[in-house]
């Protein structure tokens, strides 16, 4: 029976794998991707594991791995700062590794590159070193990452103020008459900082960069906080310069964890102020003299040793992303995203009642990510950690909960701003579980994430998944 079973998949999956292709054939023409999805990825395959959590993290190549691991042996590499041999070789590797960075984003001539740990150390040294002042403003979106929320920590901190754009409710787009009206009220003679997400790591939309210049010529600095786009998505700042760009690396091509960068425009560097120093940040300093000064590039804001046994194989993976190259990338996504989007629209119950909702614009600009629900025959939504559960047990790495983004499950499930600051009025320890207890309502979604590595049967899977809910009640 089991047998006849997987006979009958296979078969189910061959057929449907025609009829994507004749549906989209842009996809004949990624077929690279296939062969080094076999020859870098072949763990998923050999390991039947269905991997749609890509927005959390890309997967490495092994061909990236191995490559470091030469790397590593051949060289004698020291702790850079010093001109003895083995610290010159890292210092040069570093400086090699920058130029390749500046050079992928175009960007050579214009912007600097501070090494950080990821994007949230980029953007909590936006934090410490943007010069909020009384009356300046920090303008947020309501879709933007935790780490982009947490600026506005800061700003109370130096009596400025904060406030939020709105989105529209179920677009998930910008609302952009408001964005428009929040951007014109300001002094233009303070610092204000705009912060916005190039790619919602939530919806996938991929939000209208033509607010930095419209920003810019209100009297805004832009954050542009590209860490969700740049992995399958090209940003040339060229194009477009926003004044501050955070990236963490392993997004883009999953090793190695623990860098990333903050892309400075060199016009807006002298805005940054640093609190204090450290080693590694400064020409001199005295302890007799107390005085001290800080380098005048990159180094100012990169605090003591940076990763420099890692750097290297950034640019490796750069190089890995650019021979793929970002038209085959966008093909490979767009295809598989959106026959799985037209497909899951068409799960219903036996009762016409649909399995499942899937938030924001579908049809907008769009990267990998989507995050839906899933609904019983009665209308009632789904735990999000029964789905990620069953998911699990079928090798299944989805990702569920708000995604470190609670301004789109606010917006979402139309939580009202009263229950929220009146659940934080109250004593005691406060978590996810325990605010949705006390809201009386289910909130959260589930996130699956494609990147260029996705191929057919990964989504195909998911969607046999999603039909085991059909004409089946809550648990
Ligand atoms: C849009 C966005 N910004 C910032 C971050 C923070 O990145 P990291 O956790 O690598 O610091 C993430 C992580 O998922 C993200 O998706």
């Amino acid at each position: 029976m089991r047998l006849l079973n997987l006979i009958l998949l296979k078969l189910g999956e061959e057929g449907s794998f025609r009829n994507f292709r004749k549906r989209f054939q842009d996809y004949e023409s990624t077929s690279l991707i296939d062969e080094l999805r076999a020859r870098d990825f072949g763990r998923l395959d050999r390991q039947n594991h269905t991997y749609l959590d890509f927005t959390g993290g890309q997967l490495y190549p092994e061909s990236l791995v191995d490559w470091h691991n030469r790397f590593l042996k051949a060289h004698i590499l020291g702790n850079p700062h010093s001109q003895n041999p083995s610290s010159a070789l890292s210092g040069s590797f570093i400086a090699s590794t920058r130029r390749k960075i500046l050079d992928f984003f175009n960007c050579q001539d214009d912007y600097l590159c501070i090494f950080t740990s990821n994007a949230s150390a980029a953007i909590k040294l936006i934090g410490e070193s943007y010069p909020f002042e009384p009356e300046s403003r920090l303008l947020l979106t309501m879709d933007n990452h935790n780490s982009v929320n947490g600026l506005r920590e800061y700003v109370r901190g130096r009596s400025a103020q904060f406030h939020y754009s709105s989105l529209n409710q179920e677009m998930l787009t910008l609302n952009e008459d408001d964005l428009l009206a929040q951007l014109r009220n300001c002094d233009p003679s303070k610092n204000n900082l705009l912060a916005y997400p190039a790619q919602s790591n939530v919806s996938g939309l991929q939000h209208d960069l033509k607010w930095i210049s419209i920003a810019h010529d209100l009297g805004w600095d832009v954050m542009l906080d590209a860490a969700a786009s740049v992995p399958s998505s090209r940003l040339d700042l060229q194009e477009y310069q926003p004044d501050f760009v955070p990236i963490s690396f392993y997004k883009m091509f999953g090793y190695p964890t623990g860098l990333g960068c903050l892309l400075v425009k060199k016009s807006s560097f002298s805005k940054m102020q640093k609190p204090a120093f450290a080693g590694g940040t400064i020409t001199i300093v005295s302890v007799l003299g107390d005085g001290y000064y800080l380098d005048t590039d990159e180094a100012r804001f990169e605090d003591g040793t940076v990763d420099y046994l890692s750097i290297p194989a950034v640019g490796q993976g750069l190089e890995y992303l650019e021979k793929i190259g970002f038209d085959r990338m966008k093909k490979r996504i767009n295809s598989l995203l959106n026959y799985l989007i037209e497909e899951l629209q068409t799960l219903e119950h036996s009762n016409g009642k649909k399995l499942l909702r899937i938030y924001g614009s579908t049809s907008e600009n769009h990267g990998g990510t989507i995050a839906l629900n899933f609904f019983d025959r009665n209308g009632e939504m789904h735990d999000f950690l029964t789905i990620e559960k069953k998911a699990s047990d079928w090798n299944i790495s989805l990702r569920t909960g708000c995604f470190c983004n609670p301004g789109i499950d606010e917006t979402n499930h139309k939580l009202s701003a009263s229950d929220l600051k009146s659940y934080f009025e109250q004593e005691g320890e406060k978590d996810y579980f325990n605010l949705i207890e006390y809201l009386g309502k289910r909130r959260g979604a589930v996130r699956i994430s494609l990147s260029w590595i996705t191929n057919f049967r990964d989504v195909y899977r998911f969607i046999q998944f999603c039909k085991t809910f059909l004409n089946k009640g809550c648990a």
